[in-house]
């Protein structure tokens, strides 16, 4: 079976959403950016610090091509970026988790946000995510209010995949 695959930017709920999804339809969860770092022994941040960002966004497309030939039947939790800069489009069944830009704001608290070297300051934050909201929108198979309770946001993405024929 096709992995699920939430995208959407940071605090947009990919994680909770993950763990909560994978628990209910008895798969496990894997989440991008925890393989790379994992697998590297490094915090993100070390990560664009010691080798920039450039070198972040090849090791997620590794992390694609590795995740597309090996894994099925997985929920796939990605980093807000990977969609952006690289084409997900092997890795399964895509939800775009659109939350407004002050849910975010408060989803994330200052170590949330410090944990995420592309967050840097509200505005700088915020022009990112206007940037990128249609990209995630045209890159995914369904878009998602994550804005609701997750008891709701669960609902609706499984509803979405039990009427989807295509995966
Ligand atoms: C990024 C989002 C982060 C992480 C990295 C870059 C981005 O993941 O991959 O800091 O470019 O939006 P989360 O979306 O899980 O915060």
């Amino acid at each position: 079976m096709a992995n699920i695959v939430l995208i959407g930017f940071m605090g947009s709920g990919k994680s909770t959403i993950g763990s909560a999804l994978a628990q209910k339809m008895g798969r496990f969860l894997l989440d991008t950016d925890s393989l790379i770092q994992t697998t590297y022994n490094q915090h993100i941040p070390e990560i664009f610090a010691q080798y920039g960002e450039q070198k972040f966004r090849e090791l997620e497309s590794q992390a694609i091509a590795w995740l597309s030939a090996n894994v099925s039947n997985a929920i796939i939790a990605t980093g807000g970026g990977m969609p952006i800069f690289n084409d997900i489009s092997t890795l399964g069944e895509i939800y775009y988790l659109q939350s407004d830009f002050e849910t975010i704001l408060a989803r994330l608290d200052h170590q949330e946000r410090s944990k995420r070297p592309l967050f840097g300051d509200q505005a700088q934050a915020k022009a990112l995510y206007l940037e990128r909201q249609n990209l995630y929108a045209k890159v995914a198979h369904h878009t998602i209010n994550a804005n609701n309770d997750i008891p709701e946001i669960l609902t609706e993405i499984l509803t979405r995949h039990n009427a989807s024929k295509r995966f």
